[in-house]
């Protein structure tokens, strides 16, 4: 099996990720995020709002409605343009994005012949209210963006914000692309975490690059991806965003390639311009120390929480041959651990007792399983040989594995076993929440 079908089989096996409705047979660009997935999502979430909200003065969050009126999409440019160029095999009428297709004249897949591209709006769209008429006709959001410009007054005076501020979301955003593929890194409804960043015209290309900056640190310190497998790749001035003057992706080296995981825009004035226009509401911002009035500029590093959790998983996942337990029943086949960082793993602490068949030590175990679950992540398993449970844990990336055995009764200590280093090292109960905390702190 190839490394990309041995991840995405493990994620599956494991209750990260499924395909979604797959009872039914699935449906092209849709996936669940089971137990473990639901998680680490959560972790990579919550990690993004500590840097971008919680530690911050100047960025405010917000949770905007997914559905908005849909003069916000004529606004900004989503109904006119939002598209890809879409050819179809005139002989087995499959579907393809022609700026995809290495022969623009023959199916990939029939070599039959193509029909002329066409452009494809990829916004989702629906009906508000109980008549399915043109008037009613309203778009599932294709991007968070816009719902965070057509809050700006709003958030700007409640919040008395001052220019450079930014606004902060994290929700589901849509699209019905032509051909999603590479498992989630291309979806129909996925999930984005966006920061609009407001400054003044002038101040925009200082703020780009310290945004690059700031993201490009965040992957490395906060989710411990490895710095060899990031790059920053600027965009040629022809694949720039009709609003952009500058962007710069955040790539990671996927097992199929380098790809984009985060987007880092300058957008200038353009999406503020055109909501003004559109909605009659002054946008301007007036600056009472310099007393200038002008339309902000906005800087916007957007990335995908979908592709961001498989770079994730990419780069936590190793496969060592042969095995590294040192138990007698070490089975001699590939053991794959997910060397999460971590502040991310989905499970913290696994809480097993040595032998299920001694009531006193499972009673223990699980008083100690008890007393840990308020504070971390906590998985209690008896069933099978210890080598075998600790592989289990490998496998989910569970940092710290705790056996309770005939010693910690005497000694009221366990031993705690470190993922990584398999080091076991004795620790007191009383001293347990304590040594975890310590050693599952974030790595910053
Ligand atoms: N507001 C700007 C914007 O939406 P984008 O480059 O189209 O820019 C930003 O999207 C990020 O959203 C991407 O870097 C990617 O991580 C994620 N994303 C975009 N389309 C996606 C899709 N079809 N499936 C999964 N993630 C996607």
């Amino acid at each position: 099996m190839d490394l990309l079908q041995s991840i995405i089989s493990l994620t599956k096996r494991r209750g990260f990720i499924f395909p979604s409705s797959e009872i039914y047979g699935g449906i092209g660009g849709f996936y669940d995020f089971g137990p473990l997935g639901v998680e680490l999502r959560r972790n990579i979430k919550d990690t993004w709002w500590r840097a971008t909200v919680q530690e911050r003065d100047d960025i405010f969050g917000l949770d905007a409605a997914i559905i908005m009126n849909p003069t916000a999409w004529v606004a900004s440019g989503h109904v006119a343009s939002f598209s890809d160029p879409l050819a179809e095999c005139k002989a087995c009428h499959k579907r393809f994005r022609a700026d995809h297709l290495t022969d623009k004249d023959k199916c990939p897949e029939c070599q039959g012949q193509m029909t002329e591209a066409r452009q494809f709006n990829l916004m989702f769209k629906t009906f508000v209210g109980p008549a399915e008429d043109t008037a009613s006709i309203a778009y599932l959001r294709p991007e968070t963006a816009q719902g965070i410009f057509a809050d700006y007054k709003t958030i700007l005076d409640t919040q008395r914000a001052k220019i450079p501020f930014g606004i902060a979301q994290i929700g589901k955003a849509f699209r019905n692309e032509i051909t999603p593929g590479n498992f989630v890194f291309r979806q129909r409804e996925f999930e984005q975490m966006e920061l609009e960043y407001f400054c003044k015209p002038g101040e925009d290309e200082r703020t780009h690059e310290q945004w690059i900056q700031q993201r490009l640190n965040w992957y490395t310190d906060y989710l411990g991806i490895k710095k060899e497998n990031l790059r920053v790749r600027p965009h040629e001035k022809n694949e720039l965003a009709h609003y952009a003057k500058a962007c710069v992706d955040i790539e990671y080296q996927f097992p199929f390639g380098w790809a984009e995981i985060e987007g880092i825009a300058n957008r200038q004035a353009f999406d503020l311009t055109q909501h003004q226009k559109y909605s009659g509401v002054d946008l301007s911002y007036f600056d009472e120390t310099t007393k200038e009035r002008y339309i902000p500029y906005v800087i916007e590093p957007s990335c995908g929480v979908d592709r961001i959790m498989f770079a994730v998983i990419c780069d936590a996942y190793q496969e060592i041959e042969g095995g590294r337990s040192t138990t007698t029943e070490a089975v001699k086949e590939i053991e794959v651990v997910l060397k999460f960082n971590k502040a991310i793993a989905p499970v913290k602490v696994a809480v097993l007792p040595l032998v299920k068949n001694k009531p006193e030590i499972t009673a223990k175990a699980l008083e100690i399983y008890k007393a840990l679950k308020p504070h971390f992540m906590c998985k209690y398993d008896e069933s099978g040989s210890i080598g075998r449970r600790y592989r289990r844990q490998d496998e989910i990336g569970t940092p710290y594995c705790l056996t309770i055995d005939f010693d910690t009764l005497k000694k009221d200590d366990v031993t705690v076993r470190d993922r990584d280093t398999m080091e076991q090292t004795r620790v007191k109960i009383s001293e347990l929440k304590k040594y975890l905390s310590k050693k599952l702190g974030t790595c910053v």
